[in-house]
């Protein structure tokens, strides 16, 4: 790279990846076959509660190609992953199998395996399974819940502070429960060599899934090997292994065959997570000129009958806004569903619905702007620990916000705005969303081949991972795109970060810068180590690295000799060394920081009352993730996530049938997500403030908090509309027609 080009760090970068894809030629999980393979087919049960009392499969199994049907009875000993591990984290606590409980509609009771997916297909609808269906609780609300409540974070006095406080906001604020639809199935192939195990798997963490895999089928780890070059996405439902991953690998095992297994659309609505329903009571205090005074947050959320999944929902309350006294707490209340798991901004998404919604009626019971409101209750740092916060502008965030969307042009007025013959409303939510970079091993290395090849055990599910390293690596060592080759997405390399939380970038950009520096400083010691090298037995001090050529401080660098006649020189197929990025909670340097993003969020929804028709029209959102490496894809994270926020807002919904657990809109045809035509004009910021506090780059990376705020930003908006209230999600059309604003 010359001196006078720019940095390819924030420089919008295509996908090096992107050729592969748009070509058909990366292979995700399903895509990969072999000789003699099996297929796979899963059956679920259509109770959601009971118990199986007889199971009977001497018809599926005299049916053709049928070679194994596996059940509770037959699949032998599977164990349990080790709890409160977090370098094992498996989705439900339960083996596959395990008993003869079944606890929602849809659980697997059976997976038969034949020739062909078809011949698998037909055996599995003849598997006679007789049930003993017992009670199960379907009940759609928490609000029965009267259990225990665990606080969550408490300071000062809130009851006492909200019993006194001149103005008060009192209300439940309720989100339902969602789906993850990527675009691809969940699948595992499984392929045994003797006593080593292949998986290919669609997974968000290959290291983990490894772990967890050892530890169910209960073989060395050393034996197990998890390949996930490409995914279509997950939104956290690949986060943690699920139960058809065991399932496959015992079957491939017991007929010494590889075994293909891919779930359908409406396996994937019931045995591999949602987002659990939220119900999250609201109280606020605040003086007259808006100053909080208290804040509480007491939210449920549902769980399985099994597992402990908390969603959360008091992530960023404790530390968004300056209030003395406050308390969060939460409680589980259990359900015949499946198991919830993360799903795109686990937690704070949810609870910063509630919190920015009650911030939105507080703001219009004081007749303040809410942007104000915000501004006026900033936090100067994290009031829940002490800690200062490593870089924060969310006031920027707002103001930048209402700038670019023409804030200032809005009338308080309920219906007040209107255009081309529809009532515009606008509202407007802050975002947050947690930073942390997770330990991440890369190696890189020089290859006599001319290339560049950088490896760790991270995966790309998406977002542009493979280009965030390659754009590293070509910062770090000049050496151009179309020559470094990044691998990823197999347990068997350097030990990577999961890809969750919008954790992955900032985790892994320090790894592979550290390790290019490694790299480039052993390949200056072998041209002064190696016979016949223009270097050989020159002072270290002595020699540069430029642009893949190692030179004298003093001489051009083109003068210099390239890496790969180096290697030539030295008899070498290649020079790597290591790299490696720090936990944040380990490094001194960070621990003592609140980490965190920021954002805000500005919408505009059209509704015109004759028809009872609403669109969001218009999103402005401004993001402060720390330094944004890449524009183009962080954008598209960001732009991907609003379209996301406008489905939690408007549509998205998993609706369960009251008698037997079936969720009945489980079909791409049924389930209601934001499509192109739900997209509205979005315009995405970033405000590209380096946090010091991530390392060299100081990147936070990005995702999530796009999806932060835009559902209280589009109930503010509707009720800026309407005059409507809406307080749980998503916001229907037959709530509207209590709307008393009409056009005449
Ligand atoms: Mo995300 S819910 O951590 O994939």
């Amino acid at each position: 790279m010359s001196a006078t080009s720019a940095s390819i760090i924030g420089t919008p970068t295509p996908r090096i990846d992107g050729p592969l894809k748009t070509t058909g030629a990366a292979e995700y999980a399903s895509d990969f076959h072999f000789e003699r393979m099996a297929y796979a087919v899963a059956l679920g049960a259509p109770i959601a509660g009971g118990r199986i009392r007889k199971l009977d499969t001497s018809a599926a199994e005299q049916m053709p190609g049928v070679l194994l049907v596996l059940h509770h009875e037959n699949i032998g000993t599977l164990y349990r992953t080790v709890p409160n591990d977090d370098d094992a984290v498996s989705s439900e606590v339960r083996a596959t199998f395990e008993d003869e409980i079944v606890r929602h509609w849809g659980q697997h009771v059976a997976v038969v395996i034949a020739e062909s997916f078809e011949q698998a297909t037909a055996a599995a609808a003849a598997v006679q399974v007789e049930y003993e269906p017992q009670p199960a609780n379907l009940r759609e609300s928490l609000d029965d819940y009267t259990g225990k409540r665990k606080s969550v974070s408490k300071r000062g006095d809130p009851d006492k502070a909200f019993a006194t406080a001149p103005v008060k906001i009192d209300a439940t604020y309720v989100t339902p429960i969602e789906t993850h639809n990527p675009i691809e199935m969940h699948a595992s192939v499984a392929v045994w060599e003797g006593e080593n195990l292949t998986l290919y798997e669609t997974t968000q963490g290959v290291v983990n899934h490894r772990v967890v895999m050892a530890q169910i089928l209960g073989i060395p780890l050393e034996n197990v090997r998890v390949v996930t070059r490409f995914l279509g996405s997950g939104f956290g439902g690949k986060l943690f292994p699920w139960p058809h991953t065991a399932m496959t690998a015992v079957a491939a095992r017991k007929l010494d065959r590889p075994v293909k297994l891919s779930l359908n659309r409406r396996q994937m609505f019931c045995a591999v997570g949602h987002r659990p329903r939220t119900e999250q009571h609201m109280q606020l205090g605040a003086t007259r000129e808006g100053k909080l005074l208290s804040l509480r947050q007491d939210y449920l959320n549902s769980t399985s009958l099994l597992d402990d999944f908390d969603e959360g929902c008091g992530e960023a309350t404790p530390y968004l806004y300056s209030v003395a006294n406050l308390e969060v707490t939460s409680a589980l209340v259990r359900r015949n569903f499946g198991t919830p798991t993360p799903m795109r901004g686990p937690g704070a998404v949810p609870g910063l619905f509630a919190l920015e919604s009650a911030m939105n009626e507080l703001a219009d019971e004081l007749k303040i702007d809410p942007v104000q409101l915000r501004l006026l209750n900033d936090a100067a740092k994290d009031e829940s620990n002490n800690l200062p916060f490593s870089s924060r502008h969310l006031r920027e965030c707002f103001e930048t916000g209402a700038k670019k969307f023409g804030w200032d042009r809005r009338t308080a007025g309920i219906g007040s705005m209107r255009r081309d013959g529809k009532i515009l409303g606008w509202g407007m939510a802050g975002a947050s969303w947690v930073a942390l970079r997770l330990p991440c091993t890369a190696t890189v290395e020089f290859c006599a081949n001319g290339r560049l090849c950088v490896r760790c055990a991270t995966q790309d599910i998406g977002t542009g991972t493979y280009t965030i390293f390659a754009q590293v690596l070509h910062e770090k060592t000049g050496v151009p795109l179309d020559r470094i080759d990044v691998i990823l997405g197999d347990s068997a390399l350097p030990d990577g970060p999961m890809s969750g939380g919008s954790l992955t970038t900032g985790s892994v950009v320090y790894a592979v810068a550290n390790g290019a520096e490694n790299a480039i400083k052993r390949l200056q010691q072998l041209a002064t180590s190696t016979a016949g090298s223009p270097y050989q037995d020159a002072e270290l001090e002595t020699i540069a690295y430029t642009a893949g050529r190692v030179h004298k401080k003093d001489e051009p660098p083109g003068d210099g000799a390239h890496f790969a006649d180096l290697l030539a020189m030295a008899r070498l197929s290649g020079l790597s060394a290591e790299g490696k990025s720090q936990a944040t909670w380990e490094d001194p340097k960070s621990k003592g920081f609140s980490l965190h993003s920021y954002g805000a969020q500005f919408v505009e929804v059209e509704w015109e009352p004759e028809i009872a028709r609403l669109r969001a029209s218009r999103v402005v959102t401004v993001i402060d993730a720390g330094r944004i490496i890449n524009p183009r894809a962080a954008a598209n994270q960001i732009a991907g996530a609003v379209v996301m926020g406008v489905g939690m807002g408007l549509l998205e919904e998993t609706v369960h049938d009251p008698r037997t657990g079936q969720p009945i809109n489980g079909s791409l045809a049924d389930y209601m997500m934001a499509t192109c035509a739900d997209v509205p004009e979005i315009d995405v910021t970033f405000l590209d403030y380096p946090d010091p506090v991530m390392g060299e780059f100081g990147a936070r990376g990005v995702g999530e908090i796009g999806l932060a705020g835009v559902a209280p930003a589009i109930t503010a908006a509707v009720y800026h509309a309407t005059g409507v209230r809406v307080r749980e999600l998503p916001v229907r059309i037959e709530r509207l027609l209590q709307s008393q604003i009409l056009l005449a």
